[in-house]
C-alpha cells in the first residue's frame, strides 16, 4: 500500500521510524522490519545511527531478500547544514552512511538553521540555540540542486508550518515543490488545518510519533501517554487490536503516511498488522475530539528562534 508523490515516485504507507533508536539494536530491527514486508524506513543524520541502518539494509540487499529499488528510503538534513554549500556535503555523508547511491526521499529537518560546527544542538548560556543567519528559502534551492544531481528523487519538508511552505511555494523560480510535510501527529495533536492546507496543495503528511514517543529522552512523569489513555484502549479492546495498531490506523485512514519506531520484533510486526480492520466513522470522529494540541517534540530551545514553526507554543 502506497501513496504517489507528485514526482510519481510512490512511498509506502507504513514505514519503519528510527528516531531514538540504539546503533546496537537498530540493524536488527531493520532487517526483521525487511523481513516482515516494510519497504519504507524513515532515518535522519540527526538520529546518529544511520550507519548501522544502512548495515541492515545493506545485509538485506545482499540475502537478495531486496532489490534497493523495492526500498523507499528518507533521510533529513540537520539544521547545522542550511547554508547552500553546506547540502550537498550532508547528503553526501547521509548516502555514504546508508550505503546507497541515492535516497528516495531528503527533507529538510527544521525550519530553522543553527550555527554550523561540531555540536547538533548549539546552546548558548541561557539554553537557547544559536541561530545561523540562512534562510530555508535559499536552503531549497540547494535542495533541489540533489534532486537534479540524480542523488535524491523527492524532496521535502519536515516539522514546516503553513505560512513557511508557503513561503517556498511562493518563491521566484521555484523548480520543484515539496512533495512531503513529516509532522508530528496523534489523537493528542491531530493537525487537522495543517494537514488539510497540505493536501489541498498536494503535499504528502507523514505522521511521526504515531505511538507518542514514550521513549522520547526529556519524557517527564505525569506527561500524556497515549498507550495508556482508556479510550483508545477500548475502541481497540472493540476491534480486537492493540492500541497501536488503532493509532497507526487512524492515521492511515486519514490518508497520512505513518512511520512508527521500534526495535521490538513482535511490536515491529504488530506495527504492521493494520490492513485488516477498518475504523468506524464514528471512531475516527471519536479519536479526532481527543486534541489537546500536546506536542511530544515542541523544541523549546528553538522558541525564539526566527523560524520557529509552533506558534501556540511562544
Ligand atoms: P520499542 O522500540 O521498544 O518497541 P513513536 O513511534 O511514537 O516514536 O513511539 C515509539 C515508542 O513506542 C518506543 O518506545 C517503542 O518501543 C514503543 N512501541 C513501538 N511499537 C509499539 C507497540 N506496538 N506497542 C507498544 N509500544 C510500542
Amino acid at each position: 500500500m502506497s501513496i504517489r508523490l507528485r514526482d510519481g515516485v510512490c512511498i509506502p504507507i507504513i514505514g519503519l521510524g528510527t528516531w531514538k533508536s540504539q546503533p546496537g539494536q537498530v540493524t536488527e530491527a531493520v532487517k526483521e522490519a525487511i523481513a516482515i514486508g516494510y519497504r519504507h524506513i524513515d532515518g535522519a543524520y540527526v538520529y546518529k545511527n544511520e550507519k548501522e541502518v544502512g548495515e541492515g539494509i545493506h545485509q538485506k540487499i545482499m540475502d537478495g531478500v531486496v532489490k534497493r529499488e523495492d526500498l523507499f528510503l528518507v533521510s533529513k538534513l540537520w539544521s547545522t547544514f542550511h547554508a547552500k554549500d553546506q547540502v550537498q556535503e550532508a547528503c553526501s555523508k547521509t548516502l555514504c552512511d546508508l550505503k546507497v547511491e541515492y535516497l528516495d526521499l531528503y527533507l529538510i529537518h527544521w525550519p530553522m538553521g543553527f550555527q554550523a560546527g561540531d555540536e547538533d544542538l548549539p546552546l548558548d548560556e541561557t539554553g537557547l540555540i544559536i541561530p545561523s543567519d540562512t534562510d530555508f528559502v535559499n536552503t531549497w534551492e540547494a535542495m533541489e540542486d540533489l534532486v537534479d544531481k540524480g542523488m535524491v528523487k523527492a524532496i521535502g519538508v519536515s516539522n514546516f508550518n503553513q505560512e513557511q511552505i508557503e513561503r517556498i511555494l511562493n518563491k521566484p523560480n521555484l523548480k520543484y515543490k515539496p512533495s512531503v510535510n513529516q509532522i508530528e501527529c496523534h489523537p493528542y495533536l491531530t493537525q487537522e488545518d495543517l494537514i488539510a492546507y497540505c493536501h489541498s496543495k498536494d503535499i504528502v503528511v507523514t505522521a511521526y510519533s504515531p505511538l507518542g514517543s514514550p521513549d522520547r529522552p526529556w519524557a517527564k512523569a505525569g506527561e500524556p501517554n497515549l498507550l495508556d489513555d482508556p479510550k483508545l484502549k477500548k475502541i481497540a479492546c472493540n476491534h480486537k487490536k492493540t492500541t497501536a495498531q488503532v493509532l497507526i490506523r487512524f492515521q492511515i485512514q486519514r490518508g497520512l503516511i505513518v512511520i512508527p519506531k521500534s526495535v521490538n520484533k513482535k511490536r515491529i510486526q504488530e506495527n504492521f498488522e493494520v490492513f485488516n480492520f477498518k475504523l468506524s466513522d464514528e471512531d475516527m470522529e471519536s479519536i479526532l475530539s481527543y486534541n489537546r494540541n500536546w506536542r511530544c517534540c515542541p523544541m523549546l530551545w528553538c522558541i525564539k528562534h526566527k523560524a520557529y514553526p509552533f506558534k501556540e507554543a511562544v
